[in-house]
């Protein structure tokens, strides 16, 4: 009997070590300290022990019944209070406010794209796209800009080092859109509308005016019998559209190698209705676009015959119109990633 209370006290102890709920504690003093447990049958039985032996043994017996209490004791008080802990510890406390959710937006060049296309596409244009790494072909030769071409200087080009497989054929970052009429020439045969939304890289330090990456919207208009006055009925619709119905035109010449003649667009300024201020430098326009009548030699370089079919084109910066519309004093702050300033469009 002795050996039995030593067995039950070496595997209660051992039990109990293993045990982290409550309801495994319960069974454990169940099995070790209830009334059925061998502990307290040996106890019960003692009267039945030879009296020699009873004396020791009822003293073991309650030394081992009085440590598993003991430890049974402490080991519940343990199992609560790391309860006690974890619930602290996941505590949540609902009075605090909630997180707001970080929404997403469009950035301001892409909601200004789509708004430029919106227009076009309501005067029946599609919208289509080109390469931003362009043959120097497309980007200048084909529109009447063969090398050596004084108007190339106005073009700071980014060129691309790279060794075509047939070799010969230089590359670049387009520094405008205007090679997307070009490909659309080789593909489409006339009636052609089109506008060309996308980037354009200038070789350029940056300041508050200049960006060596923006944006560029260019338009074309090929079919029989195209005139002048097509691309200023066109153009002109664009513009109050975009600036508002009261807006006024201004039509001057400028020069471009691949349209003849060229133009350049101007509004009147929206904010002094063209009395001179800051924002038109007292001029009383705004310059928004160049244009022209696409150049024969353009046409027909494309195998178009420029005297069966004529065209319009223009193209414009994207980024100036917010910059004029919302008064924003740094070109660099639209490619910045800085979300104070894109989070306000
Ligand atoms: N490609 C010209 C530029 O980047 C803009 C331009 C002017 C495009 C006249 C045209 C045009 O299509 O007809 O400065």
């Amino acid at each position: 009997m002795t050996d039995q209370v030593e067995e039950v006290s070496v595997q209660a102890n051992a039990e109990l070590q293993k045990i982290s709920s409550i309801e495994e504690l319960e069974s454990w003093r169940v099995r070790y300290l209830g009334r059925k447990s061998k502990l307290i049958s040996v106890l019960r039985s003692l009267g039945d022990v030879p009296i020699d032996e009873r004396r020791e043994l009822g003293a073991r017996a309650n030394q081992v019944k009085a440590s598993l209490e003991e430890l049974y004791q402490a080991h519940k008080g343990k199992i609560e209070l790391s309860k006690h802990e974890s619930l602290e510890r996941d505590r949540i406390d609902v009075t605090l406010p909630g997180q707001p959710y970080q929404l997403g937006r469009l950035h301001l060049t892409t909601r200004t794209i789509r708004e430029i296309c919106d227009i076009f596409a309501g005067m029946g244009f599609k919208v289509v796209e080109g390469p931003e790494v362009e043959w120097e072909y497309y980007n200048f030769e084909a529109l009447n800009m063969p090398a050596e071409h004084p108007a190339r200087d106005g073009f700071a080009t980014l060129w691309v080092d790279y060794e075509a497989p047939g070799g010969g054929r230089p590359m670049l970052m387009r520094t405008h859109t205007s090679p997307v009429q070009i490909r659309t020439m080789e593909k489409e045969k006339p009636p052609i509308r089109v506008v060309a939304p996308g980037r354009v890289y200038r070789y350029e330090a940056t300041d508050a005016t200049h960006e060596w990456m923006f944006s560029q919207v260019e338009g074309l208009a090929v079919d029989r019998n195209i005139t002048m006055a097509d691309l200023k009925g066109t153009l002109f619709e664009f513009a109050r559209r975009l600036f508002g119905q009261d807006r006024k035109c201004r039509f001057r010449c400028d020069y471009f190698p691949f349209v003849e003649p060229g133009v350049e667009i101007a509004i009147d300024c929206f904010m002094c209705g063209g009395k001179g201020c800051r924002l038109c430098g007292n001029s009383g326009w705004i310059e928004i676009l160049g244009a022209g009548m696409v150049h024969p030699e353009v046409l027909r370089g494309c195998g178009i015959d420029p005297d069966e079919y004529s065209g319009f084109a223009f193209g414009m910066g994207v980024e100036r119109i917010p910059i004029l519309r919302y008064g924003i004093d740094d070109i660099r702050l639209f490619y910045g990633n800085d979300l104070r300033f894109l989070k306000q469009f």
